[in-house]
């Protein structure tokens, strides 16, 4: 049994557990991103993957500003430059790889990391 700490997306009412197979790869936009619904209502969990130049990142659809979804239509997650992660609302922008906040009302805070890895050709929390 590890003792490392939980991560911090399971403390999210609905979060699936490590292992839950999301989509195959060539399912994901290329250097696109995609999200993903599990459960409904109270136990609703939203989050979202990246494929960004070979490189795999996901987050909770959840932004730390006024905790509102990113994409502004379903799977649009990026600025119109595609630099960064935009959120819709009030127009955040997050870094890609890291998820942290660059500019507008939540600067210097982060997405919340959903961990992901490739079991053959199926992206899998975890
Ligand atoms: S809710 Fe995302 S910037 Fe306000």
């Amino acid at each position: 049994m590890s003792d490392a700490p939980d991560p911090v997306y399971l403390r999210y009412s609905g979060a699936p557990p490590a292992g839950t197979r999301l989509c195959r790869l060539d399912e994901l936009p290329k250097d696109g991103a995609k999200g993903f619904l599990f459960g409904q209502d109270v136990r609703r969990f939203d989050m979202f993957v990246v494929w960004r130049d070979g490189k795999l990142t996901a987050y909770v659809n959840d932004c730390p500003h006024a905790h509102t979804p990113l994409d502004y239509m379903p799977d649009r997650f990026f600025n119109l430059e595609k630099s960064h992660l935009l959120c819709g609302t009030h127009g955040a922008l997050f870094r890609i790889d890291d998820g942290q906040c660059v500019a507008g009302p939540c600067r210097g805070r982060r997405l919340t990391p959903v961990p992901v890895h490739l079991d053959g050709d199926m992206i899998c929390i975890g």
